[in-house]
């Protein structure tokens, strides 16, 4: 079962950002999952949310993507007094260097050429391979286009619910794995999902219990903040 650390160990280190992403190479996650957005000047950078007032404390701060690179490398998203910076997704790359595998969600719009292209640059020019990498979104178009740009990396569609139409779904997009929130899943579903040769990844599990229970429904994979919580069962 793929152990993956959402927006890094977010648990314990700011969410999405290098110390979030080395803490769960340290507790030898299999993959980290990430966010990814575009600022102004179209660098790719790794933050969750559209605006940045939550991770910077600042209110008002506004929208990410009003902001350039070199203007949002400014902000300060750690905590307790360890700063850090907003990373792009080539320093996560760097950091990461082929230790764990690469989850990354397509958050902004126009992020798909973008990470295509620095996806292919490193798997041509640095011997990364197109498995160290997942591509997922909420947005099963979004996910379309991606394939356009960089057809070898795998599409991971993620949904709170299953969506009603998932067969058309699956029928229209080489999907790799459905990413689902644990809290509406059932064990039919995930059968459903294998039946029909698509993976099961479920976020976010943060509890012992949730943990086995997924584990014994056989999903493939479980998100965590606490990614030590899913190499403890
Ligand atoms: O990829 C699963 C999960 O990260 C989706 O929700 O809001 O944490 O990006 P969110
Ligand atoms: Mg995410």
């Amino acid at each position: 079962m793929l152990k993956a650390a959402h927006r890094g160990a977010s648990g314990y280190e700011p969410e999405n950002t290098l110390r979030a992403f080395r803490k769960a190479i340290a507790m030898d996650a299999d993959m980290i999952e990430l966010d990814v957005r575009l600022s102004k000047d179209s660098e790719v950078v790794v933050f969750h949310d559209e605006k940045l007032d939550r991770m910077t404390g600042q209110r008002n701060a506004g929208f990410l993507k009003d902001y350039e690179l070199s203007e949002l490398k400014k902000f300060d998203v750690g905590k307790d007094g360890k700063p850090q910076h907003i990373p792009t997704l080539q320093e996560v790359f760097d950091c990461v260097n082929r230790h764990v595998k690469i989850n990354i969600e397509l958050k902004g719009e126009n992020t798909e050429k973008f990470v295509g292209r620095l996806i292919e640059q490193y798997v041509q020019e640095k011997g990364w391979l197109y498995s160290d990498f997942i591509i997922s979104s909420f947005d099963a178009d979004r996910l379309k286009r991606f394939h356009d740009y960089s057809p070898k990396v795998k599409l991971g569609l993620i949904c709170k619910k299953l969506p009603t139409n998932i067969r058309s779904l699956i029928k229209t997009i080489p999907l790799y794995s459905v990413h689902i929130s644990g809290v509406f899943l059932t064990q039919r579903q995930v059968e459903a999902l294998h039946n029909n040769g698509v993976k099961v990844l479920v976020w976010t599990v943060n509890g012992t219990n949730l943990v086995e229970k997924f584990k014994r429904w056989k999903a493939d994979g479980l998100f965590s903040d606490y990614p030590d919580l899913l190499m403890k069962n």
